[in-house]
């Protein structure tokens, strides 16, 4: 896929960061949007700070616990005990995932916004919008029926980028695509998991290209599900557990 945005999109230094707003605030995540403001040009930024409080984390220790790694035995310790240092630390581990999980995709042509920084306790992407507004959710858009085929070609294609690079998104459906100027794209990745080491990663493709081909069967694409996961690349060989008993 081209990519979205040329390469000297961000504004360089010296610049100044101004808040422009908050885009999206939920119970785990706030979004907000800055202007960077550099010499010679300003851009727009989204902010995503997590929430200090984790339940996110907790919320289904079988799926995602132990994804992270990473850490000193102390760490794993109050971790376990759930003290302050524990959720500070998990927290943490939280948004590195996320924030590495993003660059990765970049890196490997997956249609994400670019990655600015990580800062404490979230990261900076670029802002994917017209002028100050957002980019709607696919969720709420309504595609005629060959766009909509178009489109589910396209998110099948980058569900198979992401799976080239060892990566399941692990909570995709419309919610976590944009739409924006004709393209698919991909956010929301705290839930991505590694295709080889995670247990679970080939049940979460399965998931993931089940829920997001619900949207494109509610616009009238008519999807098979196995021939969409040869499609994207599903094969025994590529997971975890194929791996260890080989
Ligand atoms: N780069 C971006 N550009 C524009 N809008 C964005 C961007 N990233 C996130 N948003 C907006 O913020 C919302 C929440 O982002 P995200 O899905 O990453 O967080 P979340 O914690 O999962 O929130 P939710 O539970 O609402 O999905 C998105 O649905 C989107 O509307
Ligand atoms: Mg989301």
């Amino acid at each position: 896929m081209p990519a979205l945005f040329g390469s000297d999109w961000l504004a360089d230094a010296p610049y100044e960061d101004r808040e422009l707003g908050v885009l999206k605030a939920g119970k785990e995540s706030e979004v907000h949007l800055l202007a960077r403001v550099g010499p010679t040009r300003t851009c727009l930024i989204a902010e995503k700070r997590f929430t200090p409080r984790l339940q996110r984390a907790f919320r289904n220790d079988y799926l995602y616990a132990g994804i992270w790694g990473g850490g000193g035995r102390r760490e794993s310790r109050a971790i376990r005990k759930r003290t302050r240092f524990g959720q500070e630390a998990l927290e943490s581990r939280w948004v590195a995932h996320e924030w590495g999980t993003l660059v990765r995709l970049h890196a490997s042509g997956v249609t994400v916004p670019p990655p600015v920084e990580q800062i404490d306790h979230g990261y900076r992407m670029a802002f994917i919008g017209d002028g100050q507004q957002a980019a709607p959710r696919l969720s709420e858009v309504h595609l005629d029926l060959s766009t909509a085929r178009q489109v589910w070609r396209d998110v099948q294609i980058e569900i198979r980028t992401m799976l080239d690079a060892d990566l399941v998104h692990g909570d995709l459906s419309a919610y976590n695509i944009l739409w924006w100027r004709g393209r698919a794209v991909l956010i929301d990745f705290s839930q991505s998991v590694d295709v080889v080491t995670h247990p679970a990663s080939r049940e979460l493709l399965y998931r993931d290209v089940e829920r997001t081909a619900g949207y494109f069967r509610r616009m009238g694409v008519t999807i098979d599900t196995a021939a969409a996961l040869a499609l994207v690349g599903d094969s025994p060989s590529r997971f975890a557990r194929q791996v260890l008993s080989s």
